[in-house]
């Protein structure tokens, strides 16, 4: 594995990490779901990224991870970065939802208890809710690790024009945000657009979420949408109409690329994220070992050609290609 600072920090994140949004439910297999993370961590991906909400049902991915660990690698905890986050959807009422301090405070009680955690590496506003003003929000974030139960915390999805703010009341209160989490793939390039800049100048870390745009970018879809694959799933997040013409049609040319230069095209797609030396991980998913041992190796050629970036860029330029 090859790692990264995050940010201006003194914490080293592996460049691939591995996420449990999706194949680590309760409607999942534990034995598949114990697997990944075993052999994740037996190849030096030391970062779990959950959340309350993951599942489903919301929360069994906390409770499975809480298992595993326990089952597994009881005693590996110290070499390990564990991230969850609270935002979202999680429980029936006004305070299951959302950004406030209420919501923030219960959930990370709740997703240490269903862990088995005594603390989180890293604790995340999940999303800006539109409502919470950021300063009620980065407080709460600012008294968790106070209280002891995350040693340093995020935002993740933040809008560009809130970023600075959160980033100057957390450093003001000396817990600056030591990481930033944006949807970032060859097929959502928003962060482009200044969030990634706003991060890097304020010396956060930035992880990528869904780099594989949840499957589009790997061989998964270049044949139709197999049987039991994301978009074919009921629970999956990935909708069988994203599954477009136009951007398998370019996942098709990208393969041709990521052949050329010996890679499977999500090896290619992992390393164009990771090309950008501020970028300090990919937060990938994973429904099989098969497809993490597939994934890790892309480190092994994290570097483009001038002629090769051109090429990538001239198949990307379609604006239908982007979520
Ligand atoms: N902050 C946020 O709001 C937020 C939002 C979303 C995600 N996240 C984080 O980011 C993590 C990753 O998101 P993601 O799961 O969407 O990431 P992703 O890496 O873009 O997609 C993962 C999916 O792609 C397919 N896949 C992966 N490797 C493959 C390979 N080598 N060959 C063929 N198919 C492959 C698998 O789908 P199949 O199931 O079809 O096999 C897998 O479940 C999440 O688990 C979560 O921790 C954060």
């Amino acid at each position: 594995m090859k790692f990264r600072f995050c940010g201006r920090s003194g914490v080293q994140m592996p460049v691939v990490s591995l996420g449990l949004w999706h194949n680590f439910g309760d409607v999942d297999d534990f034995k598949v779901a114990t697997d990944i993370v075993v052999s994740a961590f037996d190849q030096g991906i030391c970062h779990f990224d959950l959340a309350n909400n993951y599942g489903p049902a919301p929360g069994s991915a906390e409770t499975n991870f809480g298992r595993i660990l326990r089952n597994e690698l009881a005693s590996h905890r110290d070499e390990m970065l564990i991230t969850s986050k609270a935002g979202h959807e999680m429980w029936q009422g006004v305070y299951g939802d959302g950004s406030s301090r209420k919501n923030l405070m219960a959930s990370i009680n709740q997703s240490l208890k269903r862990t088995g955690l005594e603390y989180f590496d890293i604790f995340y506003s999940h999303r800006y809710d539109g409502v919470t003003p950021v300063e009620e929000t980065m407080q709460a974030l600012i008294d968790i690790v106070r209280q002891g139960k995350a040693l340093y915390v995020g935002i993740s999805k933040y809008p560009l024009d809130l970023q600075q703010r959160c980033y100057d009341i957390l450093r003001e209160a000396k817990v600056p945000c030591l990481v930033s989490q944006y949807r970032y793939s060859m097929y959502d390039r928003k962060v482009e657009g200044g969030a990634l800049k706003c991060a890097a100048d304020n010396g956060s870390g930035v992880v990528a979420f869904s780099p594989l745009a949840q499957g589009l970018l790997t061989d998964r879809y270049l044949n139709g949408i197999p049987e039991h694959s994301r978009a074919a799933r009921e629970t999956g997040f990935l909708q069988k109409g994203q599954v477009s013409e136009e951007r398998v049609a370019a996942s098709i040319k990208l393969n041709e690329i990521a052949k050329k230069r010996g890679q499977s095209l999500a090896q290619m797609a992992l390393a164009w994220i990771l090309k950008d030396e501020r970028m300090t991980s990919v937060i990938i998913g994973a429904s099989s070992v098969e497809q993490l041992n597939n994934n890790i190796k892309c480190i092994d050629n994290l570097d483009f050609s001038a002629e090769e970036l051109s090429q990538i860029e001239d198949i990307l330029k379609d604006p239908v290609l982007s979520f």
